[in-house]
């Protein structure tokens, strides 16, 4: 993205000029506070939100009209709130929604479903609303629709939040072994440390750094200034070392 700057209609401006560049196969984190407009950027990355200055790419290819249905095919973003990516009336149906449109049918699909929900865990619900889920439960079903559709950019707002231990874990796991490019927007400060080699600070709606995510993360008064928080006796440096 390049000079990305949008106010939502409200009049309340989010992005400020951002310029940044991911490129294929990076793990990047990205951090900030809350309102920074970390979830704003991300709804940029395929056309949810548009309309603003600048300009933002995608695999090649400008985020405009005419790309849209390309771009969704190749760019999965799993939503901040599960609930605004879970609509049918089943799991296994929820799953099934993104490659059935795009033409998959019978076995193929029902593989491709049984396949996403093996991978969060969440095989056994198939058959269950997702509404009667727990808040972890249907983050990894939306993680779910989203490796369903197998994209080649993972976008993630805030994964690892309200997911039990095993369960962060478990994703964590999964993001490894894709070999995807991901950005991640996270509060996770040790899973930054241990998914992404790079990470940015989004503050105010302009990026305040971007370097390795060690670098970053070690460097207290940058980290005080955006009101980011190392949990008790983290060590980044150290954590980097094991790494
Ligand atoms: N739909 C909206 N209308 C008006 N302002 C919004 C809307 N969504 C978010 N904002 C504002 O934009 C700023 C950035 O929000 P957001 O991108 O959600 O931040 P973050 O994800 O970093 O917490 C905040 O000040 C927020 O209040
Ligand atoms: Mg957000």
């Amino acid at each position: 993205m390049s000079g990305l700057a949008f106010a939502y209609p409200d009049g309340h401006q989010a992005l400020f000029g951002v310029d940044l560049t991911v490129a294929r196969g990076e793990r990047v984190a990205l951090l900030g506070p809350n309102g920074a407009g970390k979830t704003t950027l991300v709804l940029h990355l395929n056309g949810i939100l548009t309309g603003g200055a600048g300009s933002v790419t995608v695999a090649g290819l400008p985020v405009e009209k005419r790309n849209l249905a390309e771009i969704r095919r190749r760019v999965g973003i799993v939503f901040q709130d599960p609930d605004d990516q879970l609509f049918m009336p089943t799991v296994r149906e929820d799953v099934a929604f993104g490659p059935a449109a795009s033409g998959m049918r019978g076995a193929e699909l029902e593989a491709r479903v049984r396949t996403a929900l093996e991978r969060v865990g969440m095989a056994e619900f198939a058959d269950r609303p997702p509404h009667h889920l727990s808040f972890g439960q249907r983050r990894r079903v939306a993680v779910a629709t989203v490796l369903a559709m197998e994209p080649e950019i993972l976008v993630l707002d805030e994964p690892s939040s309200n997911l039990d231990p095993a369960s962060r874990r478990e994703l964590a796991d999964i993001l490894r072994a894709l070999d995807v490019t991901v950005l991640m927007v996270t509060h996770d400060l040790p899973y930054a440390m241990e998914l992404c080699g790079r990470s940015v600070i989004l503050s105010g709606g302009t990026i305040a750094a971007d370097g390795k995510t060690v670098d970053v993360l070690s460097d207290e008064e940058l980290m005080g200034t955006h009101r980011l928080e190392l949990p008790f006796g983290f060590d980044p440096r150290a954590a980097a070392a094991k790494a």
